[in-house]
């Protein structure tokens, strides 16, 4: 089982699902290129950071670890657009996969100078502000009044992003493709899992992308805004481990 995260934050995302699924599963939760412990190339900064390259970052992972069956894997938001490329690209790796508070449309143009505004601005900024900015949006307003602890982990984990991996991280989201058309060709099953009140990939937008995949199951995770993982983690364990314990 492979857990890819989401911007801009780390595997830690992940911590409750790994404890459960380590229990069926082997685990794989990296830290994306300039995010948590692991580090840019040279010129990502500035050049930005594909959803393709880091796709092939988890491929080359894959084959640093040995690992050479088929894997199930969940992206989460960004970790979604990196999964999607990761279907296109290798295939051949995939068991199943698991599309998680993501989207498979482009940006608009507005949202599109909104990232390059944040790549361009981020070293002065620091990493506070993307914290600010992205915050509230993260999180269903039940969480951010009784789970206080959820919205502190979070934040933390962004005010220790380097910006400089933000800034890849936001160059290579502007510019990724389109993959609707890529949704009809998923043959692999798969499981589509959204927060109920995620303003970020919402449900609505959420289930047209199950629609559209063939062998697709959609599941609406109650009270969740967009971090689904940390919001009800007990929900997505128990959604995650039954998905794994069928396609295995
Ligand atoms: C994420 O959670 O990965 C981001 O919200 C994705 C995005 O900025 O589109």
């Amino acid at each position: 089982m492979l857990l890819v995260h989401g911007f801009p934050l780390d595997h830690t995302m992940w911590a409750t699902q790994i404890t459960a699924l380590a229990r069926q599963s082997r685990v794989i939760a990296p830290d994306l290129r300039g995010f948590g412990q692991s580090p840019l190339a040279p010129g990502d900064a500035e050049c930005g950071i594909s959803m393709e390259a880091y796709a092939d970052d988890l491929a080359e992972l894959l084959d640093k670890l040995d690992v050479r069956e088929p894997i199930v894997l969940a992206g989460f938001s960004m970790g979604g657009y990196v999964a999607w490329q990761f279907v296109r690209r290798h295939v051949h790796r995939l068991r199943a996969l698991v599309a998680c508070d993501t989207r498979a449309a482009a940006d608009t143009e507005e949202a599109r100078l909104g990232r390059l505004k944040m790549s361009e601005n981020v070293a002065d900024w620091g990493s506070g502000r993307v914290a600010e900015i992205m915050g509230p949006r993260l999180f269903a307003s039940a969480t951010m009044e009784k789970k206080p602890d959820v919205v502190a982990a979070v934040r933390a984990v962004v005010e220790r992003t380097p910006p400089a991996g933000i800034a890849a991280a936001q160059r290579g989201m502007a510019s990724r493709p389109d993959v609707t058309s890529l949704l009809p060709t998923i043959k692999v099953p798969t499981l589509v899992l959204v927060g109920e009140l995620d303003v970020i990939s919402p449900p609505a937008e959420m289930k047209e992308i199950a629609d559209a995949i063939p062998a697709a199951e959609y599941l609406v995770i109650p009270r969740a805004g967009h971090m689904t993982t940390m919001e009800e983690p007990e929900a997505v364990n128990q959604a995650l481990t039954q998905f794994v314990g069928l396609v295995a």
